[in-house]
């Protein structure tokens, strides 16, 4: 979380419009709304933008392909991104499309600029083109005269283009990586990108003549520009640039854009090196996360296998599939997605920790206590079971904290859910329905509630209406995302008096 500025800017790809979201999209998608309501809560002013990279031959070909004007294409299929967000509770506060106005006129400002510093040329560019990665090859990085990222064949080009001068920075950047360490995470994913640059770096072809969906290069109309030059600069067109230069300080530069491994050189070598040449700040971080697989396979379309987490959600619910995504794999790291995998997660983590926590919490203050959180009574004889609840949650924000900090979301859950499971061991020793002293049945029960209560604060960035049903079971009325972390996850004692209200099963067993 940022230290210098009270401000947050969180940025995810802008997903290609001529691809069906699949769960690749709603992971990166889902990360980046868990932080953007985190620097929420922490009081931090937050700028989460999303959206569509509606240029380029790809998506030129796939409108014709369905027989539509690429305006028309892109107009249509891009909604579904917009759909799906609003599905998943996704809270970004700017989605932004590489068709308008207002980034049409910031990339072809950025161009200029660099043009203006000398770091842009014509020339001709002769060598190979992968369609689907939109990216350019040199005969000796093919793989078996395939693309070496992805695998599909490639095309030859032979055509006038403006070149940016890439080989330039390739020192540069080196330098930078090494004083701000967190600049490229996680670490094996920064070292990949110092290889890459030791290698050193060839200029880059930034426009291209044979199609025309894409901005066109000031001043030669008959190019167009690369659509990773123009897809990039979305990240800065989003905070105001050129024209809003107040609100432009205020969130650029980025604090961190999540990505997927898939396209890392183009964030940590392309991106940085335009920003460089254009004399503005880098952002501070690019985060690789890794690649889901479907049951041991690669996703694609001809395997059939390509899941929707739209389907998802609809069968198993918003949060539990949100909570699935950042719990089961270190962010980083590759994961293998199953329906198994997803429904034993909802069994042990869901229905068995927090819902049965929650249910068993409720239904005994309203036997017991007709309904009111009774006041905690400190009891020197049971300091050490509820000390324990309490400690507990005392160490609780610095670790969550340390862990969001470093996008370990599966290892700060795993934390909150010790707790979780710590409460119910402390249920199951406590007894209350066993229990004959009255000051110490209150006692119990007040500290699950005040537990419960702490607990929704850090399952809100994830399960962001279980955690508000949570809230309201308690008799806690506004909406919990609106309270402040540092105050909120501390003990406070300010339940007392308050009608819980009993709901059905927040996660329901699955067979
Ligand atoms: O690359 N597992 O868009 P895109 C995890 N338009 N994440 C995955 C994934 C998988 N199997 N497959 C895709 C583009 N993703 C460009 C970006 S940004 C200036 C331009 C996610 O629609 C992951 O975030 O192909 C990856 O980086 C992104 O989708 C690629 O989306």
């Amino acid at each position: 979380m940022p230290r210098e500025k009270n401000t947050f800017y969180v940025t995810t790809p802008i997903y290609y419009v001529n691809d069906v979201p699949h769960i690749g999209h709603a992971y990166t998608t889902v990360a980046a709304d868990f932080l953007a309501r985190f620097s929420r809560l922490k009081g931090f002013d937050t700028f989460f933008l999303t959206g569509t990279d509606e240029h380029g031959q790809k998506v030129e070909k796939a409108a014709a392909t369905a027989n539509q004007s690429a305006q028309e294409f892109v107009d249509r299929v891009g909604g579904q991104f917009r759909e799906l967000w609003g599905k998943l509770g996704i809270s970004n506060d700017d989605f932004i499309r590489t068709t308008e106005e207002r980034h049409k006129k910031a990339v072809t400002t950025l161009w200029k600029t660099v043009a203006e510093k000398g770091d842009i040329y014509l020339g001709e560019y002769e060598d190979w083109y992968c369609t689907p990665c939109e990216s350019f090859w040199t005969e000796k990085q093919l793989v078996d005269s395939r693309c070496p990222d992805c695998g599909r064949p490639v095309e030859k080009l032979k055509e006038p283009s403006y070149f940016f001068r890439l080989s330039k920075f390739g020192q540069p950047l080196l330098e930078h990586i090494e004083k701000n360490p967190g600049f490229i995470k996680p670490d094996y994913r920064r070292n990949e990108i110092v290889s890459f640059l030791r290698e050193g770096l060839r200029d880059l072809s930034v426009s291209r003549t044979s199609f025309s969906w894409g901005i066109p290069v000031p001043g030669d109309e008959k190019h167009v520009m690369y659509v990773w030059f123009d897809a990039l600069t979305n990240y800065l067109t989003a905070t105001g640039y050129p024209d809003d230069a107040k609100r432009n300080e205020k969130y650029w530069p980025a604090d961190i854009h999540i990505i997927g491994k898939d396209i890392l050189r183009f964030h940590a070598v392309y991106w940085p090196a335009f920003l460089m040449a254009a004399g503005l700040p880098l952002p501070k971080q690019v985060f690789a996360h890794g690649w889901w697989t479907i049951e041991g396979q690669k996703m694609s379309k001809s395997k059939g296998n390509v899941v929707d987490p739209g389907a998802m959600a609809d069968k198993y619910g918003v949060d539990a599939f949100r909570y699935f995504l950042l719990r089961e794999v270190p962010f980083g790291l590759d994961g293998d997605f199953s329906e198994k995998a997803l429904s034993g997660r909802i069994n042990a983590d869901l229905a068995n920790d927090i819902g049965n926590l929650l249910s068993r919490s409720v239904t005994m203050i309203e036997k017991y206590r007709a309904g009111k959180i009774p006041a905690y009574e400190p009891s020197a004889e049971r300091e050490e079971l509820e000390g324990r609840v309490k400690f507990l949650l005392a160490g609780l924000p610095a670790e969550f904290e340390k862990s969001i900090g470093e996008l370990n979301f599966s290892e700060g859950l795993s934390k909150v859910w010790a707790v979780v499971k710590e409460l119910n061991a402390y249920v199951d020793k406590s007894s209350p329905w066993k229990e004959k002293d009255d000051a110490i049945l209150s006692t119990v029960l007040a500290t699950l509630a005040e537990s419960l209560r702490i607990l929704a604060v850090y399952t809100w960035p994830v399960m962001p209406s279980s955690a508000q049903k949570i809230w309201e079971s308690l008799g806690l009325g506004k909406s919990i995302g609106g309270v402040r972390f540092d105050e909120a996850a501390s003990w406070g004692g300010t339940l007392t008096g308050l009608k819980v209200n009993r709901m059905p099963p927040l996660f329901p067993r699955l067979q």
